[in-house]
């Protein structure tokens, strides 16, 4: 696992924008797997910038979310207001698990086979969650779990509560499932303020164990953390 220590989150977003970029730019056929939450904001605000500079094309990227919340098109409405809108990016090339499908399990199946039928994730970016949880993948999550429906902990529902001024905010989710974030070629993890120091720590000095997810990634061999810092602040080489 590579550190890339960054001062601040707008460091960070940058960063992460010219990382993604350059991928994008360089590849002539990539899957990017996206997340949501606060972090990539700025991330996505830089691409969007970058694409319009360059009239960078996306014919040839193809994206996966992590998430969605059941019954809900709250990650959908994010990901077309925050990114795709300022990309010209068609439709169909833009994957996110359907919340509202009539049936979840199925649905995650799916989601799977739409993986599976792009080849696989080249690039993931993925937060973190206070807990340690990646994706929605909250503590206690299999190892090996695929795409599947989760009962939201009350610090990942309280952490997101404040989005949730038009609706009322669910309490399950889909989520890509810890074995498929792990099979993606390439994972690249943002990681800003204090809060997440915690999780930062067990990623990088704790024993990896389902109670903070995260630490699966000590397993996969090409993951890139940035981290600003407030996340780098209870790193012991840092203090
Ligand atoms: P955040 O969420 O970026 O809103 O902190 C990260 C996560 O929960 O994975």
């Amino acid at each position: 696992m590579r550190l890339i220590k960054v001062s601040d989150e707008e460091e960070l977003s940058r960063l992460a924008a010219e990382y993604v970029f350059s991928k994008i730019k360089s590849s002539e056929k990539i899957v990017l797997g996206l997340a949501t939450g606060r972090t990539p904001l700025g991330m996505y605000r830089h691409l969007s910038k970058y694409s319009k500079e360059y009239k960078q094309s996306y014919s040839h990227v193809h994206t996966v979310n992590l998430d969605e919340y059941v019954g809900s098109r709250a990650y959908h409405d994010y990901m077309q207001q925050n990114f795709f809108d300022h990309i010209g990016i068609h439709k169909n090339q833009t994957h996110l698990p359907d919340g509202i499908a009539v049936d979840l399990e199925k649905e995650c199946k799916r989601y799977e086979e739409v993986i599976i039928q792009l080849g696989g994730i080249d690039l993931q970016v993925l937060g973190i969650g206070q807990n340690g949880h990646i994706g929605f993948n909250e503590p206690g999550t299999d190892f090996s779990s695929r795409t599947h429906v989760v009962e939201l902990t009350e610090s990942t529902l309280s952490a997101n509560a404040k989005y949730f001024t038009h609706e009322k905010q669910p309490r399950r989710a889909i989520t890509m499932g810890i074995g498929t974030i792990l099979e993606s070629n390439e994972i690249l993890l943002l990681a800003s303020g204090e809060k997440k120091a915690r999780a930062l720590r067990e990623l990088f000095q704790g024993t990896m164990n389902s109670d903070i997810p995260a630490t699966v990634l000590n397993h996969h061999p090409n993951v890139t953390v940035l981290a600003d810092e407030g996340a780098r602040s209870l790193l012991e080489e840092e203090s």
